[in-house]
């Protein structure tokens, strides 16, 4: 497959993943509309912590949260809140299609213990729930997969924290030109040879990805890339962070060499590690070396932590996209997520 082709790109990606990134620029800048559109019937200074409830695609919207806002967030994925959870909490349900079981479930587990509710979805039942309820809804454009709609689900969020004073400071047209630079600079239309994404692709196809962030800063990265190796390049990948896989993952690289022949380890950096962090990365590469692990860095693109988390974000976008196409899948449908969902209704 030859990612410089775009007739053989369109060939492989019919219902345009490639486009979706190509036009996140274009996402953001309309996210952030739907943020300003938004009246919202609590202050949310009034929280003291955003609980984020979702799955997949739509839970990521919660870690990225967590990681930039000045504000606490906890991300929850799965049936129930946690016993933390309370009326001093501000529930924020995220579903793409507004029908995940799990979000619905945990949503009426927040109504029950009188929390307020903020809900993001394209529509579904989570949308009639809301209308029943009065609960605002952020309705989001459908027409793409969730994991494709990142920005959809974050900017609004970030907006509206942000207009509360509880995101730092954002430069919203700042990131967006910074985020316009990544897409010119990534998208399909440059070859690889200039292609940073593309090049990174080329070099992990027929490996295994083993993603390293660190705690509280790329560990939301990391988690990211894995998801979207899986999802859109249909195939293994794993992920950890510093400094917790010093503690036990480590030691699987004492017999790694022959076991890790199709391995690669990708240690994402982005110049806001603790210095701790920095040192446990520096003693891995040459733990690496000795054992003979094939493994690269992955930087950051420059600028401040909304420019370097959701830049290198989109970057694990554009290469696993380009990741599919070296393995000649189609990025988009995800059969087996569907066809376990449709068998879960059916049984259940
Ligand atoms: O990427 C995907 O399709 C999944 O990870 C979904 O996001 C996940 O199954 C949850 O569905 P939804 O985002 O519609 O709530």
């Amino acid at each position: 497959m030859n990612l410089d082709s775009s007739e053989k790109i369109k060939e492989m990606d019919p219902q345009g993943m490639v486009e979706d990134l190509d036009t996140f620029p274009d996402q953001c800048k309309e996210a952030v509309s739907l943020g300003e559109e938004i009246k919202l019937p609590y202050d949310l200074e009034e929280f003291d912590r955003a609980l984020v409830t979702g799955m997949g695609g739509s839970a990521i919207v919660g870690d990225l949260l967590a990681r930039l806002l000045d504000f606490p967030v906890d991300t929850n994925r799965g049936y129930y809140l946690p016993k933390s959870a309370r009326p001093d909490d501000l529930l924020i349900a995220v579903s793409y299609s507004g029908n995940t079981e799990e979000t619905l479930s945990a949503l009426k587990d927040g109504q029950r213990r009188g929390m307020e509710s903020l809900c993001l979805s394209t529509g579904g039942k989570m949308e009639k729930y809301c209308n029943r309820e009065s609960i605002p809804l952020v309705k989001i454009p459908t027409g793409h997969q969730p994991r494709a709609s990142t920005g959809y689900m974050l900017f609004p969020l970030l907006k509206l924290f942000d207009e509360a004073g509880l995101a730092g400071t954002i430069d919203f047209a700042q990131l967006n030109e910074e985020v316009e630079g990544m897409a010119d600079s990534w998208n399909s239309s440059v070859p690889t040879e200039s292609n940073e994404p593309k090049k990174l692709a080329e070099e992990l196809a027929g490996k295994v990805p083993v993603i390293y962030g660190t705690k509280g800063n790329t560990s939301v990265v990391a988690y990211r890339w894995k998801t979207q190796i899986n999802e859109n390049a249909k195939q293994p990948a794993f992920w950890n962070v510093f400094p917790e896989l010093n503690h036990n993952e480590t030691v699987g690289y004492e017999l790694g060499s022959e076991l890790m022949s199709n391995g690669k380890v990708i240690t994402l950096k982005n110049g806001l590690e603790i210095e701790r962090n920095e040192l446990r990365m520096k003693i891995m590469e040459d733990l690496f070396t000795d054992e003979g692990i094939d493994y690269a860095i992955a930087r950051a693109p420059e600028g401040d932590k909304f420019t370097k988390i959701i830049g290198q974000v989109y970057f694990g976008d554009y290469f696993s996209v380009y990741l599919a196409l070296l393995n000649q899948v189609d990025p988009s449908p995800v059969e087996l997520i569907e066809s376990f969902k449709a068998r879960l209704k059916k049984e259940g």
